[in-house]
């Protein structure tokens, strides 16, 4: 990479304490920035001149870096995840952005994700749905003949698409009214389509849905920003389901 490529960018990041803190804006250089590296290396490399100029470094959450952990969790110029279609902050890379650009970055904001410092916010709450109910409950023993239970093909293609979701929050960042249908939606259908999932499909929708609620995530007003927000794309067809497996559990 020659040098004459390098960006220069002004970012203008979310400092906060801890949770009581107010927080605030904090306006940061990253100089010499390569198109190639990734968004997370682009702060590695401002946190690394922040601990040599003796600063305390911004905390922002990480794991896999490959898009699979839901880990890292930022707001990139107002959109979830920087608002690339079907791309976590991870994998987002420095060519989208161009010499001379400010950018904003800041943590999931909502009522259910208090957030910790700077860019890390605490997503218990998404943990405590899954608790509720998003699991199926098995004997241990040995393994099962992958044959013992017939899936039809449409309804493992299916279950497969709401499995994509990675439990990222981008949903409920992305929402007006903080609302986690879109994830519990997921999570719910996955399991309601196979026959596996049979057996505690009431209970699960039932408490799954009173736990979203009681976590203090809003309700769904369709504006469908979830959907958009989304770096797996799942799509908002498994809040409808959702809201049937709900009703058939009334009954
Ligand atoms: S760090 Fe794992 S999905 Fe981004």
């Amino acid at each position: 990479m020659s040098h004459d490529k390098t960006m220069n960018l002004t970012l203008h990041v979310w400092r906060q304490k801890g949770p009581k803190d107010p927080g605030k804006f904090e306006v940061y250089d990253a100089k010499d920035v390569s198109p190639d590296q990734s968004f997370l290396e682009m702060l590695d490399e401002v946190n690394e001149d922040l601990i040599k100029a003796g600063k305390d470094p911004i905390a922002f959450d990480h794991d896999c870096r490959e898009g699979i952990c839901g880990m890292c969790s930022q707001v990139i110029n107002g959109m979830a995840h920087g608002g690339q279609d079907r791309t976590t902050v991870c994998q987002l890379h420095m060519r989208m952005f161009k010499d001379g650009d400010t950018i904003y970055i800041e943590p999931w904001r909502a009522r259910a994700f208090p957030v910790i410092k700077d860019l890390v916010v605490d997503r218990i709450a998404l943990d405590t749905i899954i608790q509720a109910g998003g699991y199926t409950s098995a004997h241990t023993g040995g393994i099962a003949d992958g044959n013992a239970i017939l899936v039809p093909k449409p309804e493992a293609e299916y279950a497969m698409d709401a499995a994509e979701c990675i439990g990222c929050g981008a949903c409920v960042a992305g929402c007006p009214n903080g609302s986690a249908m879109l994830f519990t939606s997921a999570k719910v259908s996955q399991l309601a389509v196979l026959p596996q999932g049979q057996a505690e499909a009431a209970r699960r929708v039932k408490e799954m849905t009173e736990t979203l609620q009681e976590c203090g995530f809003g309700n769904c007003t369709n504006h469908y920003e979830c959907q958009a927000a989304c770096p797996k794309g799942i799509n908002v067809k498994f809040i409808a389901k959702l809201n049937r497996e709900y009703l058939k559990s009334l009954f």
